[in-house]
């Protein structure tokens, strides 16, 4: 058995109780009285003294892991990303800076087409290497568990493939991939003006393969203005739940054509973006109880306004919050980055950060069972920061100061210099 013990812990940020947390909840975290985690075989066993837990043991029978008088919290879930994909489009990033909107790109047959090309060329091998590299990355910010899409194929072959990669990353990798299946990201030239055509493509060639080879969890869908409408998501995504998948949408970014509400209408587990969704839209969503999930650093890199974040919590809608990290629309994985925008440009307190960046995002992602917390029977996915206390995190605006981080019981990125 293996044995590990946190002791010395300034600050214990558990985000432990009824999840997800929402409205005035979301600012409950958990701020335990305690000061030390005992952890077995990778799983949470007690939160307690240090000096109760390890007078336990004899001094061969743990490791100690001296916090040091710092702030603990769970391990961080970011749980909408694209972090799979092959290319760059640096070049349409400084059209953008140039004054072109992303949608004018991609209505000229740029954006997520230009990263289809290079995705279809790579290897599995290469799109693995790519991603195990971001994945790091991402580690060494506080992340524990990661979703990743695939949508950068939009046929068969590439599709399967992006999962494929997802699943070997997800293997070999120390951090927990969740994958969803979002062949449905994008019209391909090949079915050009035929939308209803290419989804029937997927439904009947692609998703019954997804779903036997147990490629993905959820299924996610570009519901927006010139790309998917509000009738071909719902039917969509109305089959992928009869497959058995779970649902996600991409709703409302551009424009507000109704997806929050389609989402609360087809019991989505999240729906993501939100930058323009309607007041009633969420209300529905708070009521059915759908996640959503907010992208701060979309927002950011298109120049745009940010979701209503404080306009959902009050609703009573859950928050998590995630990267979207993809060549595109956030070309960022930075945790600092969008946890300084949550703070200062959408007006969210440093506990509903946490909150939403841990059981909220876990919830996201169906996984408040075994993440998202630090509570006995919980995977012990765990952060130390290089401070006593948690309000450093929005405070060093856009420094990474997670210091140690603990994944499966293990401290795999340890003693990190920051400032
Ligand atoms: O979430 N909006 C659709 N999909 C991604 C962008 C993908 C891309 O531009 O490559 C998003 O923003
Ligand atoms: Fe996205």
């Amino acid at each position: 058995m293996e044995r590990l013990i946190l002791t010395n812990i300034a600050q214990l940020a558990t985000c432990a109780g009824a999840a997800p947390k929402k409205g005035k909840d979301m600012s409950d975290i958990g701020i335990s009285q305690f000061d030390c985690v005992l952890i077995e075989d990778g799983i949470i066993k007690e939160i307690g003294y240090t000096n109760d837990i390890v007078s336990r043991f004899a001094s061969n029978e743990y490791t100690e892991l001296d916090c040091k008088c710092n702030a603990v919290l769970p391990g961080f879930i970011d749980s909408h990303t694209h972090f799979v994909f092959a290319g760059h489009r640096q070049d349409e990033f400084a059209k953008r800076l140039n004054g072109i909107s992303y949608m004018d790109i991609l209505k000229q047959g740029g954006g997520i087409a230009n990263t289809v090309n290079p995705t279809r060329e790579a290897s599995l091998d290469e799109l693995v290497e790519t991603g195990l590299k971001r994945a790091d990355a991402m580690l060494e910010m506080g992340v524990t568990t990661l979703e990743g899409k695939s949508g950068y194929g939009l046929d068969r072959e590439t599709e399967i493939k992006q999962l494929n990669a997802l699943r070997q990353i997800n293997e070999t990798h120390p951090i927990d991939v969740v994958s969803t299946f979002m062949g449905a990201h994008l019209v391909p030239k090949e079915y050009a003006n035929r939308a209803d055509e290419y989804l029937e493509f997927l439904i009947n060639k692609v998703m019954p393969e997804v779903k036997e080879k147990n490629l993905a969890e959820f299924t996610d869908i570009f519901c927006e203005e010139d790309v998917f409408d509000i009738e071909q998501s719902r039917r969509y995504l109305h089959i992928a739940k009869e497959m058995g998948f779970k649902i996600k949408i991409h709703a409302d970014e551009i424009v507000d054509i109704g997806g929050a509400k389609l989402a609360a209408e087809l019991g989505a587990v999240s729906a993501d973006h939100l930058l323009k969704a309607s007041k009633e839209g969420i209300k529905l969503m708070a009521e059915a109880g759908t996640i959503a999930t907010l992208l701060p650093t979309t927002a950011y890199c298109l120049k745009d306004s940010f979701a209503d974040a404080r306009m959902i919590i009050d609703s009573g809608c859950p928050v998590a919050l995630a990267s979207d990290y993809n060549p595109g629309s956030s070309c960022t994985c930075s945790m600092p980055l969008l946890i300084s925008l949550a703070a200062l440009m959408m007006n969210m307190n440093t506990n509903e950060i946490i909150t939403a960046l841990t059981i909220n995002a876990a919830c996201a992602l169906d996984r408040q069972n075994e993440v998202g917390s630090i509570e006995a029977g919980k995977k012990a996915d765990i952060i130390i920061l290089a401070y006593p206390s948690i309000d450093f995190l929005p405070y060093y605006a856009g420094i990474n100061i997670v210091k140690t981080v603990i994944k499966n019981g293990k401290a795999i990125v340890k003693d990190r210099r920051t400032i």
